[in-house]
């Protein structure tokens, strides 16, 4: 089977542009209006090969980047033109109810929906992708995903990498078959590993670099696979130290390291100082070992940097801050509430329940404004369980039953995907705020989420 390494570029995916801008007469405010349609299209992935059919929005995946500036709201008309049915959820933004891509609340082709997004949150990497019940994995894996980020002046401040040296990668795990098409094979619907690893849609693609720091903003877009990442400078040695400054939530106290894990849905941002490595090259590894096959022996390869010869803007380059933004403490006089994700038969399931069983898939209604901590169990069956858990931030708190520590870098901010490997129990604290309304939780792993792994909470009204 034909492969191929850093051949190809980085492909970027673009900024998208505002439609037009609303002032409201009584108050000046503003609401930004943008609008995106969801397209079939064909992309030469393999040279030698037909070119793969995908579906994505404005007809190219990654999707469109949609950076929003703090306070400012957003109104984006989804536009369904593609095959199949389309519901779009911003992940890790607080939307409120109608409007964060309720798995059952789709768009037939031919129909479209207008999403309103706050934006009132601090900066941070945010991801957008189609959530439609039974189908979300699918139409990710064909394209449906995209870079949403906030912007704000405290982060503006900071003096981070920006513009070519600020770069969103989406890692993707993808198989074809040999005649270009790509397969949707799930393995009994266990998971879908893939030996063919893409960054920004692009099977091992470069990136040539100045020497200097850029801030990386990862994303495991992935159906099923979770990447170990560490970067290289010959290949099996000398690797790089690396700083990790953000997480889902946002930006925290840096934390220095030389690898660093993402499950399907968590972002992780990076800076990285390519200045020491003029003229070589700097690979991206993978040491995560998912699904063991013969065929995943290139996953370990992951992207290519190389270092070109001089810098042309020494601007936002300095030390990175130690500490960027505190995060605020969680209290913790709060109601624990137990939650197992395990397979039971052929279907994957929350305390029992799937996304299916109408009837029972609201499991918690935690009062608006309530702390609450969630003891999360992997209850077994096989499989691991990236567990999302929409409309809050929350802290990591403890890990026990596997690896027995919480990484620092995954309780140094808050996050809305937190791993739970084989025997392992998490726990994890969030305000369940700022909206009422039903809102979703489940596992990650695209594959168990449809079949059945996704479930529902109600944040009810305070009486008062
Ligand atoms: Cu990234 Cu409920 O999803
Ligand atoms: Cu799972």
């Amino acid at each position: 089977e034909y492969k191929w390494f850093f051949e190809y570029h980085l492909p970027i995916p673009p900024v998208k542009d505002k439609t037009l801008t609303y002032t409201k007469d009584s108050t000046g405010e503003v609401i930004d209006y943008y609008q995106i349609d969801l397209k079939s299209f064909k992309k030469q992935i393999y040279p030698t090969l037909a070119a793969t059919d995908l579906v994505g929005y404005d007809g190219i995946t990654p999707g469109p980047t949609f950076v929003m500036p703090r306070g400012r709201e957003a109104v984006v008309r989804f536009t369904n033109k593609g095959p199949t049915n389309m519901s779009v959820h911003v992940h890790g933004q607080y939307n409120r109810a109608p409007f964060d891509g309720w798995a059952g609340d789709y768009a037939l082709p031919g129909q479209y929906k207008d999403y309103y997004y706050p934006n009132t949150q601090s900066a941070r990497t945010l991801w957008y992708h189609d959530h439609t019940e039974f189908r979300t994995g699918e139409n990710a894996y064909l394209g449906q995903e995209g870079f949403y980020l906030i912007t704000d002046s405290e982060e503006e401040a900071l003096e981070l990498p920006k513009g070519n040296y600020d770069v969103p990668l989406v890692l993707g795990s993808k198989i074809y078959n040999s005649d270009g098409s790509l397969r949707y094979d799930t393995n009994d619907n266990v998971g879908l590993w893939g030996d063919i690893i893409e960054v920004n849609g692009q099977p091992w693609p470069f990136l040539n670099v100045e020497p200097r720091k850029y801030r990386l903003r990862l994303l495991n877009g992935a159906v099923s696979r979770v990447f170990s990442l560490s970067f290289e400078k010959d290949l099996g040695r000398d690797t790089l130290n690396f700083d990790i400054i953000a997480s889902d939530g946002g930006l925290f106290p840096s934390v220095h390291t030389e690898s660093i894990t993402l499950s399907m849905g968590e972002r992780y941002e990076v800076i990285v100082d390519f200045s020491p490595f003029v003229g070589t090259n700097i690979t991206m590894r993978n040491s995560g070992r998912m699904g063991e096959n013969v065929d995943y022996a290139a996953t370990d390869i992951v992207m290519r940097f190389v270092v070109g010869q001089s810098v042309s803007d020494n601007s936002s380059n300095g030390p990175v801050p130690s500490s960027l933004r505190d995060v605020p403490p969680v209290p913790r006089d709060a109601a624990v509430k137990d939650f197992t994700f395990s397979r039971v038969g052929d279907e994957w399931l929350i305390n029992g329940i799937g996304f299916a069983d109408v009837e029972h898939r609201i499991l918690t209604r935690p009062p608006r404004g309530a702390t609450e901590i969630w003891t999360i169990r992997n209850g077994g069956g096989g499989g691991t369980h990236p567990v999302h858990i929409h409309l809050v931030e929350f802290q990591v708190l403890s890990r026990t039953g596997g690896r027995n520590t919480v990484f620092e870098y995954e309780s140094a901010g808050l996050k809305d995907v937190v791993w739970l490997a084989a025997g392992e129990t998490v726990q994890v604290v969030a305000r369940y705020a700022p909206w009422d309304g039903v809102y979703m939780f489940h596992c990650h792993n695209l594959v168990h989420e449809d079949h059945d792994m996704l479930v529902a909470f109600n944040v009810t009204q305070l009486a008062n």
